[in-house]
C-alpha cells in the first residue's frame, strides 16, 4: 500500500488544479469586457450615492454570467465606498426568508438569531440601509430558484418608497430563458427595467478560453492544440458551455495523471468526454425504476461477453451490437441472479423503448441474411461501468 507522502511526492501534470474548478474566477475574461463594462455602468450610480435600476442578466449555462459579476463585485469592492454590492446564490437561498437570513449574516450578524421572522429580519434589514444611508445592490444568482419569488422582490423593490436614504436595486440572474412568464407582472416589470443576454460561446472562443486556462492550470504547451480544438467542438456542440469545457480539461488531466502521462492530447479528452457523460448518464440510470435497470445490465453484460452473432451483428469500435433475443436471455438471466421475477418479453421491449428513449441504448433494425424481423441494440455508455453502477443500486435495495 502507498502512504500519503509517496501520493504527495507522485509527479502529476498539473501546476495549479484550482484553476480549472469551476469557481476559479479568472482576472481577464476574455470575449465578456463589453459585459463586465456594462454591468459596471449600471451599478455604478451606487457609488455616487444614487440608485442603479434593476437589471436582469440572463443566458444559458457556463456563458459566463456569475463570473462576470464576480468580477464586477471584486472591483465594486476595492472602490470602499459606503455602498454595498452583495451577493446571494439563490441555489443555496431559495426563499424569500433564506435569502433575508443570508444578507442579515453577511452584514448584521448581531440580528442573526435564529428563529426571527421574515418581518423582523426585512424592518431590520431596512433601518440598518435607512441609518448608514447605505445603496445596496444585492445580486441574486440563480434567481428562478427562490419560491417566494414575488414576495422577495415585492418587498425588496417596494422598500424604496419607505426609505428615507439610502436605496435597495436588484441584479437577478437566471439560465432559465422562460422563466419571467411565470412572474407577477409587478414583478416582472420591476425586474426587467434592464436586461442584458449572454450569448453562448463559438467553438473558437471556447479554445481561447480553453487556452488560457490550461497554460494556468498546466503550464505552457503541456496540453496539444488538438486536444483543445476537441474539447472546444465538443463543448460548442452542447451548448456553448465553458464550464463543460473545463470540466473536460479537468478530467483530461486527472486521467493523464493516473496514466503518468506528461502531456494532454485529444485522446485524453475523449476518454474525459465518456467519464463525463457517464457521470450525466448515472444520474439518468440512478432514478430509473428497477426491471428497466436489470434490462440495462443484462445489455452491459452481454456486450461484455460479446455476441454470439457478432458475424451477423455490425461492430464499430465504440462496441457491439447485440440481438434483441440475446438480450431478453440476458435480462432474464440478470432476473435470476438478482432474485427478481422476469417479466414477458413484450415488457421487455417496453423497456428497451424506454432506455431508447433516455439515450442509454441505440437500436437499428437488423439487416438482410438474418432470420426474421430482428432488433439490434448496443448500450451507449462503457459497459463495465454502467454493470458496476446497477449492482451497486439493486443490492442496495
Ligand atoms: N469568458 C470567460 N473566460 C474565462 N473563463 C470563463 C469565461 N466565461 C466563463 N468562464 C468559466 O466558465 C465557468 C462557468 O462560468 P459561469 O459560472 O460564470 O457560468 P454561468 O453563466 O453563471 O452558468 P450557470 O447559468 O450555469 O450558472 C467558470 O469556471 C468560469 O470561470
Ligand atoms: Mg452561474
Amino acid at each position: 500500500m502507498q502512504t500519503f507522502s509517496e501520493m504527495l511526492s507522485k509527479p502529476t501534470i498539473f501546476k495549479e488544479r484550482n484553476v480549472l474548478f469551476p469557481d476559479y474566477i479568472p482576472d481577464v475574461l476574455p470575449f465578456r469586457q463589453a459585459e463586465i463594462e456594462r454591468i459596471m455602468r449600471w451599478v455604478s450610480p451606487a457609488l455616487k450615492d444614487e440608485k442603479p435600476h434593476n437589471i436582469l442578466i440572463y443566458g444559458k449555462t457556463g456563458t459566463g454570467k456569475t463570473a462576470c459579476v464576480k468580477v464586477v463585485k471584486k472591483k465594486f469592492d476595492e472602490m470602499n465606498s459606503g455602498a454595498i454590492l452583495a451577493y446571494v446564490n439563490c441555489r443555496i437561498y431559495n426563499s424569500r426568508y433564506r435569502v433575508l437570513q443570508k444578507i442579515i449574516k453577511d452584514y448584521l450578524p448581531e440580528l442573526d438569531k435564529a428563529g426571527f421572522g421574515v418581518l423582523f429580519m426585512y424592518e431590520g434589514l431596512m433601518a440598518w440601509v435607512q441609518k448608514k444611508a447605505i445603496n445596496l445592490v444585492l445580486v441574486l444568482d440563480e434567481v428562478d430558484m427562490v419560491k417566494d419569488l414575488d414576495e422577495l422582490i415585492y418587498s425588496l423593490t417596494r422598500s424604496n418608497d419607505e426609505l428615507k436614504s439610502g436605496s435597495i436595486a436588484l441584479i437577478g440572474i437566471s439560465n432559465k430563458l422562460t422563466f419571467k412568464e411565470g412572474l407577477d407582472p409587478r414583478s416582472k416589470s420591476t425586474l426587467y427595467e434592464n436586461e442584458m443576454v449572454f450569448p453562448p460561446y463559438n467553438a473558437e472562443q471556447l479554445q481561447s478560453i480553453l487556452k488560457q486556462r490550461a497554460d494556468m492550470g498546466f503550464g505552457e504547451g503541456k496540453v496539444s492544440e488538438p486536444a483543445i480544438n476537441l474539447a472546444s467542438g465538443i463543448a460548442a456542440h452542447e451548448t456553448g458551455d465553458a464550464r463543460y469545457a473545463l470540466r473536460l480539461l479537468l478530467k483530461a488531466g486527472e486521467i493523464a495523471d493516473e496514466k503518468g502521462l506528461l502531456y494532454i492530447t485529444d485522446k485524453e479528452i475523449d476518454l474525459a468526454r465518456k467519464t463525463v457523460e457517464l457521470d450525466v448518464a448515472a444520474e439518468t440510470i440512478n432514478t430509473l425504476p428497477q426491471h428497466q435497470q436489470i434490462v440495462l445490465y443484462g445489455i452491459a453484460a452481454i456486450s461484455l461477453e460479446g455476441s454470439r452473432y457478432s458475424k451477423l451483428a455490425p461492430q464499430d469500435e465504440e462496441g457491439t451490437f447485440i440481438l434483441s433475443g440475446e438480450g431478453y436471455e440476458a435480462y432474464s438471466k440478470a432476473c435470476r441472479q438478482f432474485g427478481r421475477k422476469k417479466r414477458s418479453a413484450r415488457w421487455f421491449r417496453e423497456y428497451l423503448h424506454d432506455l431508447e428513449m433516455l439515450g442509454l441504448v441505440t437500436m437499428i433494425e437488423s439487416g438482410k441474411g438474418m432470420r426474421g424481423h430482428s432488433r439490434l441494440i448496443k448500450i451507449a455508455y462503457a459497459p463495465a461501468q454502467v454493470k458496476a453502477l446497477v449492482e451497486k443500486n439493486l443490492i442496495a435495495r
